[in-house]
């Protein structure tokens, strides 16, 4: 196993510094968070997706902190040092200041995470400034937002038009104004993206689906290896097609049971002939 040091704020800006690309994944669940580990990535995102891509609800809103919080524990046991943020799910801090700052203290006390995420512009951005005074870090959502996937028509890109960009750079704005450390920006034209991390001061930018110019890209675990039945967005890049090779192996276990060619003495636990004349014996 690789030991690596803890990501911590410091480490995340010296790279946007030194020019170095962030990396930036979901994770769900304690064994994968252990091959993020291994592999190094930097942020590991508890996202609200699990509602879609572990519990298979059409949308993240059913999520609920305690779900969120029992994903959190178990993706921290498996990444003990990388810098792990907790998405705030629906309704739990649009309602008022004091819920968001409740709720993200949970992700913090009770999930051992590093940071919390919450969606929404400058209408979020006293949610964002009570969160971050409250010492919790905190990242902004901008662009298509899951849980306004009513109101934005589907899921989308955002920002197509100039007015709409200029309405997603001035959220960006009041973000980082607000206190957010970084801002991720989805599903957003690559030129808007751009424009967004050249006038970012005081946060970085996290690109998924937004292009290359932002300070890192995020990615969904289940839309890199084909682990979504649902649909496949074009931003996911499919980088190994674990479905089908858990698929393939799934129907070839069936076959075998069936077959008898499963299990073979390997996979089984024998007793010594000695003992097994004993038990007999006892029988009679
Ligand atoms: O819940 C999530 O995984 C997210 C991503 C879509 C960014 O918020």
């Amino acid at each position: 196993m690789t030991e690596r040091k803890k990501i911590t704020l410091r480490t995340l800006f010296s790279k946007v510094t030194n020019g170095e690309q962030i990396t930036m994944l979901t994770c769900y669940d304690y064994p994968t968070a252990h091959f993020q580990e291994q592999a190094g990535i930097h942020m590991i995102l508890v996202g609200d997706s699990l509602g879609m891509t572990m519990l298979g609800y059409e949308t993240t809103l059913p999520v609920t902190m305690d779900d969120m919080i029992r994903h959190s524990q178990a993706v921290r046991r498996g990444t003990p040092n990388a810098w792990l943020i907790g998405d705030m799910p629906y309704m739990s801090y649009q309602p008022s200041v004091e819920s968001a700052i409740r709720n993200a203290g949970r992700f913090m006390a009770e999930a051992d995470c590093d940071a919390i995420k919450l969606e929404g512009g400058a209408e979020m951005a006293d949610r964002m400034a009570g969160i971050v005074d409250a010492g919790i870090p905190a990242m902004g959502h901008l662009g298509l937002t899951p849980q306004s996937v009513s109101a934005l028509g589907g899921f989308r890109v955002q920002g197509k038009g100039a007015l709409q960009a200029k309405k997603i750079m001035d959220d960006a704005k009041a973000l980082e104004e607000a206190g957010a450390f970084s801002i991720l920006l989805e599903m957003v034209p690559d030129r808007v993206c751009k424009l967004i991390t050249e006038r970012a001061e005081n946060c970085f930018i996290i690109s998924l689906g937004s292009g290359p110019d932002a300070h890192g890209q995020l990615l969904i675990y289940h839309d890199m290896f084909g682990l979504y039945p649902r649909f496949k967005p074009r931003m996911a890049k499919v980088f190994g097609d674990a479905g089908q090779v858990i698929l393939a192996g799934l129907k070839q276990y069936a076959q075998e049971v069936i077959d008898h060619t499963f299990p073979q003495p390997e996979n089984w636990f024998s007793m010594p002939d000695d003992e097994y004349d004993e038990l007999l014996k006892l029988l009679d």
